[in-house]
Parts: C-alpha cells; structure tokens; sequence
C-alpha cells in the first residue's frame, strides 16, 4: 500500500465516440471481431512457442459513478475461470495509490479488500495464472513504477522485458518483481501528459499485450491497450469498463466495443475514445450490442461449456506445448524436471481414473516404444488396494484434471509411502496432487467445466507424448531427425484440430441419425484402443446410450455376438498394422448386418467395405491420431447428447471432481 499523494487534477470529459448500434451491422462486427482476434492470437502464441510464458489472466478496469472495490472483485470473481493463482487491484484513495494482491483465489482478495474498505470510483484489477513457476505476491498485478503512482495490469508476453529492464535498472529503476509486465510500469515514468507517455512504451515494447493502466495524476481515468491479446471495451451509462473478456461487466452492460491491436483507449465515466500508437484518431469504432445473457457469455456463446471446451482444444494445446521444445537443437525441454533422478527408473506406473486413464493407456504405447521403459497403467481405484510391487526405482506417474480426485490421491500416496518416485499430469494448479508428487508437469488446459472430459484429455496426452520424447532423448533411444519430425507433427496438431472441428456439422447431421439408437460399440487397436474407451465413455456420460470400448481384436473372442442390425460400431482405423487389421473386423460386422461409422486415419486402405460413414482426420504420425480422432468422437457424443435433451453440462449422477472413494 502506498500513501504518497500526488497532485490531483480532473481532466475535461472528451467527445463520446460513435455509438451507432445496429444489431445486424453489430453482429457481423462481432464475428469478424471474434475471428480476426482469433487469428492473430493464434499466429502470435505460435510464434512466441520458443520464448517461453503466455499467461491465461483476467483484467477488468472500472470508472464510473459507483464504489470501485466491489466491481472490479465481482469481474474478477467473473474471470476467474482464466486463472486463479493469485489476484489483485488498484484503485487511487484520497490522490492515493492502494494495492492489494494476494496468491490463490479470488476469494482470498475478497477478504483483503473487505478489511480494508475503499470508496474510490475507480481502479483496475486482475487474476492471474502463471503457466510457469510458484505463484506469488510479488509476481501478482498490479504493478507499480517506482515512485507508486502508476498502476498496471498486464496479459501476455514482454518477449524483450530483460532488454528493457536491464535499460531501466542502469539509469536507476528499482524493480519488485521478477516478471516481464513490471518494465511497463516503469517505462510509463517520465514526463509528459499519460497518453503521450503510454504511446512512447508501447513502440518499445515486442511481444503480445493488453494493458489496463491507472495514473494516479489523473483522476477517473483509465487506459487500455491491445496488441495480440483480448481487451473489450463495455459501455456504461455514467460508467465504463475495460476487460479481457465480455462475462466480467456484461451483467452491468451489453454495449461492448470491441479493441483492435494497435489501439489506445482511454475513458473515463462518460466518455470513451479510441487512438492508434501515434495518437491518430480512430473513427470507425463501433459499440456492439452483445445478444448473450451473462452465462452464455461465460460460455462464450457456445450453448454448452462441453462444446466450447471441445472448441478450445487447439489453444489449450497449444498453451500446453509452450516453452516444452526447441527445434534449433531438436529437444524437449521440461523445466520442471530439471535435476530429478529419471535416470534411475527401471519401471513406470501411470495411475488415474476415467478420461484421464484413458490417456495414461495412450502413455503406454508412446513411452515404451519411443523411450523403451516397460511402462504398467492401473485405475487408482484398484492399485490402492491390489498391494503393487513399487519401488524407488518405479516412476508412479498420476494423471489428473482436477488434481484432486481421491482414489488418486490415496494411490499416489500410497507410491510415496513405497518409496517410489511421484510424477503427476495436472490441470489443477496447487491442487493436492501436485502438493504429494515429487514433481508436477502442467497441462494447461484452462478451467474445465463441463462434467465431461474433453480439453483436458487432449493435453494430457499432449504432455505424455512429450515426456516420451524426453525420456527417449534421456535415454538416447531416439535420433536427432526422428525426434525433430515428431516435435513438428505435434505443433502441426492445433491446426490440423482446428480443421476438424470445421466439420462440426457433418458430425451434427450424424448424430442426428444415431441419437434414437441404444447400443454403441467403439472399437479400435493399438492406440486406438484406449481412444475406443474414451469415444465409449463420452457418449455414456453425456447421452445415458448403452456405449462399449472394445479391443477390436477381442472382438471374435466374444463382443461379436452382439453384432446386429440396430447396434451401431464405431470403428477406429490407426496408422500401420493396427489399421490394416482393424479392417477384417469391418467385414465381419458388415457380414452380420451391423451398422458401421468409420473414423480413419488417411492410410491408403484399398477399398473400405461398404459401410455407412467414413469420417476422415488429417495425416499425423502414429502416436499422435488419438488428439485427432477424439474430437470427431468427442462433438459426436455432444451432439446425440444435444438431440435427446440431456443436461450435457451436468449430466446426471456424475460430478466434476470425485473427490470421495
Ligand atoms: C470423464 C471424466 C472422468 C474423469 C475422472 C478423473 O469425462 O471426466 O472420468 O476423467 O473422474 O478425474 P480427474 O482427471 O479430475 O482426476
């Protein structure tokens, strides 16, 4: 908290900017809003893969008529599904800045802020979640220049923050904190008026960046920036807001300006106008009115969180590639390995539940083949009780979205009482798991609401297929180029994701000739097979339909005699042999009249017998076909869901995290 008072001095309230509101004109807008953001964040967060920390943060920045405080916690309550490892606002009390920042969850600001009460009317305020390193108070925005009377939030990247800082650091800046967002606070000094200073930073500044940016020399007001990463503009009636995403004001307003990268906005409670980084005017912007209530907002306009998870896969995985390889030198990095005694394993044992076992099944296959380690995979729910041979010499790898499911939870404590070293996959920052393992390695999935699995699985085995790679290179069992090859077919994946999921409607107009059926069987070798478990259990979990994942070639040792014209099988053609042999069970089913949805991997296989779809996916490497596959199987089971009515978000006996026996 800073005391320092500076001169205070109200600024005339400038033209409103255009506020035309057309709802056809606003929707088009919208879209292109939404698309042209989506590409450039997309070829930006590629381009950065090498530099290492995208964070998913919440902003929101509030001026206007009503107490500051209780705003910008409620978006910020509202954000918090971009991250939670730590929070915090600023808002100017009395000609004073006043920070509070606290690690963990909102929740833990709240009761700051409410000991602490302020009646200021204006502020900005942020949560944040660190794909790298321990959060902390320090690295918690907002960040301060020097003398405390300059307040900013940052999302993004600062690719050339050390450049900067150590420039700053030489004529005497003092820094806080480690990260990369504290150099704008301290670019910002200096003199001249607050927006003629903000336009000098940012042509210094390389990288990806929204701003929100509190002078305490200028009285209710606010600016924001945008370059490569979201920040919405919302219009109030004596109040206006700044956010990274819609749902943080949209219940006090539906009026929404959309930012381009490359504008300047500065408001205040009754204006708002817009510049470029050389202070030209713009004049086309255009307040959008938002059609979504507050909850579709959150979901981002996608009915279901299910569909729009199953959408965010590509950034998800992408976000979870991030700073884990360097094709100069053709290596997997994992930072959070760095010094533990992998060298020393003779055994790996993955334990998990449900989706996530599935992709511990997957796991098997990459690790054992690529890096040669004879690898076990166990539900958590029976290795707790089956009395396992562990060791110090077994890596136990547990693999958890939610990091806090307890069967896992007792197994992975069980591991360590023997001795063994404990990895864990997890979404859940700090969650229990990671706090029993040895070491943790992140997916980076992002909050996951809906009940079923989708983007987590994605990035599990994202993470898995990287961790092959790494203990292949350990191990030397890989060569320079095939390691290479690999890296690259794994970042061509959110792309090849994005095609697919192009073809929702085909997989829409499928369901909508399967949903009245009752009995699916998934069927598939190899890798294949987990992925055939995980198809199976989509579709249980979301649609209440009779689903089985099967081993094809189990099939004639039993399964087959349920084969008949009503039962649908869902067939998984993989790469290789796998492949070729899943094709004999094709003509067997096809034989005793079943019907059959083909999901194949484009492998020249002569003529597929006559069967009633075929579902294509792009060409990738062995290991890597389920990240493609599941998500046909994965909108496929949204959409029967969808067709026969059921709650898909809450589907009805399950919950997200089990976290009793
Ligand atoms: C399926 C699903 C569950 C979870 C399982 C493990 O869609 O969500 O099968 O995968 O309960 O949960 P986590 O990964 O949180 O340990």
């Amino acid at each position: 908290m800073n005391s320092e008072i500076a001169p205070a001095h109200r600024v005339s309230k400038k033209k409103r900017g255009s506020n035309d509101i057309n709802t056809f004109h606003s929707l088009f807008v919208l879209f292109s809003h939404f698309m042209f953001s989506m590409y450039y964040h997309r070829k930006r967060t590629s381009e950065f893969h090498e530099k290492g920390d995208i964070r998913m943060c919440g902003i929101i920045g509030y001026v206007g008529e009503k107490v500051a405080m209780p705003v910008l916690l409620d978006g910020l309550k509202r954000l918090e599904y971009r991250g939670y490892d730590s929070a915090g606002i600023a808002v100017v009390e009395d000609g004073c800045m006043v920070t509070f920042r606290r690690t963990g969850k909102i929740a833990g600001l709240e009761a700051l802020c409410q000991e602490n009460p302020t009646l200021s009317r204006w502020g900005i305020g942020h949560t944040r979640w660190a794909t790298h390193g321990v959060p902390s108070e320090k690295k918690a925005h907002p960040h301060l220049d020097c003398r405390q009377r300059i307040a900013v939030v940052h999302n993004g990247i600062i690719e050339n923050y050390r450049q900067l800082r150590k420039e700053l650091e030489d004529i005497g800046h003092v820094f806080l904190s480690e990260t990369d967002s504290e150099v704008v606070a301290h670019l910002l000094e200096g003199g001249g008026a607050p927006l003629q200073r903000i336009q000098k930073t940012v042509i210094k500044l390389q990288g990806s960046y929204a701003l929100c940016i509190l002078f305490q020399e200028e009285p209710d007001t606010l600016y924001g920036v945008r370059m490569f990463n979201p920040l919405v503009l919302g219009v109030g009636e004596n109040e206006n807001f700044l956010a990274s995403d819609i749902p943080a004001f949209l219940d006090k307003t539906r009026k929404v300006v959309f930012l381009d990268d490359g504008d300047i906005t500065r408001i205040t409670p009754n204006s708002w106008e817009i510049v470029d980084f050389y202070g030209k005017q713009k004049t086309q912007a255009t307040v959008v009115q938002i059609p979504w209530d507050p909850l579709t907002a959150e979901k981002g306009g996608y009915k279901h969180f299910m569909l729009k998870e199953i959408h965010e896969q590509p950034q998800a995985l992408e976000d979870t590639l991030l700073g884990r390889w360097d094709l100069v030198n053709g290596r997997v990095r994992f930072d959070e390995l760095e010094g533990f005694a992998l060298g020393t394993v003779e055994r790996i044992v993955i334990i998990a539940c449900g989706t996530a076992c599935h992709a511990g099944m997957i796991g098997k296959y990459m690790i054992e083949q690529l890096a040669r380690v004879p690898v076990e995979v166990d539900y958590a729910s029976e290795f707790r009780y089956r009395d396992p041979l562990i060791d110090e010499k077994t890596l136990v790898l547990c693999i958890s979205q939610s990091g806090e499911t307890a069967d896992t939870l007792a197994a992975a404590r069980l591991a360590r009482e023997r001795q063994a070293m404990v990895l864990s996959i997890c979404n859940g920052m700090g969650t229990t798991l990671t706090r029993i393992s040895d070491r943790t390695l992140y997916t980076r999935a992002g909050v996951e609401i809906g009940v079923a699995s989708t983007k987590a699985f994605s990035c599990q085995l994202a993470v898995l297929f990287l961790l092959s790679l790494y203990l292949a290179q350990q191990r030397t069992t890989i060569g320079n180029q095939l390691l290479s090859t690999h890296i690259q077919s794994l970042l061509a994946l959110p792309r090849q994701m994005n095609d697919l999921l192009k073809n929702s409607a085909t997989i829409h107009e499928l369901a909508r000739q399967y949903y009245l059926y009752h009995d699916f069987l998934y069927l598939g070798r190899g890798v294949c097979y987990p992925l055939a478990l995980e198809g199976a259990l989509k579709l249980k979990e979301v649609s209440y339909l009779h689903a089985e994942g099967l081993s094809a070639g189990e099939m004639k040792h039993g399964p087959i005699a349920l084969i008949e014209p009503d039962v649908i099988s869902v067939v998984l053609l993989g790469k290789g042999i796998a492949g070729a042999k899943t094709l004999g069970n094709i003509e067997e089913i096809k034989a005793r009249k079943g019907k059959v949805i083909v999901v194949s991997h484009p492998d020249h296989w002569g003529e597929i017998p006559l069967v009633e779809q075929v579902i294509t996916i792009t060409d990738t490497n062995k290991y890597l076909v389920p990240l493609l596959m599941i998500i046909p199987l994965q909108l496929f089971a949204y959409y029967v869901a969808l067709e026969k009515g059921s709650d898909v978000d809450q589907p009805r006996n399950l919950a997200k995290s089990v976290t009793v026996e």
